[in-house]
């Protein structure tokens, strides 16, 4: 990483130094694929100037403000909230306005490529519906029966602490399209909705876990984990993906919950 110093102030005296920036080149190694182009995707790298704050999300859009408008990728948020722009950077799977140039060893071509498992669009951009349908299957908000309540569902705080970890998924994907067995098997659920399907099973005011167990219990449901952490390791908010699997697949054989 070659730094450059730039001033920020007119004054070139020893204090200024104090406000300077650094600087450094980095380049991208980006994977395109535009299918009214080529059937096939090819490599493109891109050298770009940046400062120790910027992320890969800021030398993406960069990149496509100042060289190349046709790059094309999701982001909304740009701040890890709202799980848009998972990507696989230097092979491993991140949300690129979370990933910090510097903390990834700009001094070789970082590699970016759309998360895998998921049929690609264009560039970084996946179709990420399959992901979603099986999200839809486990139905991922609160049953209950009975009259519409007159007041809150109360819950204990052990109740809540017991499935809090779960409600903190944005359905970025990054778990899902890390797991070997998605990779084979497009059918498989996939770590994403069986996180989901926890954060109600566990919840005490709702009425339709056994439902969502039965859903699990399906072939291509929750036995089909092989349990390679892929999932803990590439979530962006700290979920314990594998734990949350582990506990729905107890739940399935002794229906504790
Ligand atoms: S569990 Fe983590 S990695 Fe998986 S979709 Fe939710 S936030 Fe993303
Ligand atoms: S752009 Fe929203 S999480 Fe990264």
């Amino acid at each position: 990483m070659t730094a450059v110093v730039e001033e920020n102030t007119a004054s070139s005296a020893p204090e200024s130094q104090a406000g300077a920036v650094a600087s450094f080149e980095v380049t991208l190694r980006i994977r395109r694929y535009n299918p009214e182009v080529s059937a096939e995707p090819t490599w493109e790298e891109h050298t770009v100037t940046a400062y120790g704050t910027d992320r890969v999300l800021d030398a993406l859009h960069k990149i496509k403000w100042e060289t190349d408008g046709s790059l094309t990728f999701r982001r909304s948020c740009a701040h890890g909230v709202c799980g848009s722009d998972a990507m696989r950077i230097n092979g491993r799977n991140r949300l690129a306005c979370k990933t910090l140039l510097k903390d990834i060893n700009p001094d070789k071509p970082i590699t970016v490529e759309p998360i895998k498992g998921l049929p690609v669009v264009k560039d970084l951009v996946v179709d990420m519906e399959p992901f979603f349908a099986s999200y839809r299957e486990i139905m991922p908000f609160l049953v209950t029966s009975g009259n519409e309540p007159s007041r809150e569902h109360l819950q204990s705080q052990a109740d809540r602490d017991r499935f809090d970890d779960t409600t903190k998924c944005i359905l970025c994907a990054a778990c899902t399209s890390s797991c070997p067995v998605f990779w084979t098997d497009g059918q498989y659920f996939g770590p994403a909705a069986i996180v989901n399907a926890h954060r109600f099973i566990f919840d005490s005011r709702d009425e339709a876990a056994t439902q969502r167990l039965e859903i699990l219990n399906d072939k291509e449901g929750v036995w089909r984990c092989r349990t390679t952490f892929n999932c803990t390791e590439a979530c962006p908010r700290g979920i314990e993906v594998t734990k949350a699997i582990q506990e729905v697949k107890r739940a399935m054989i002794t229906r504790a919950f």
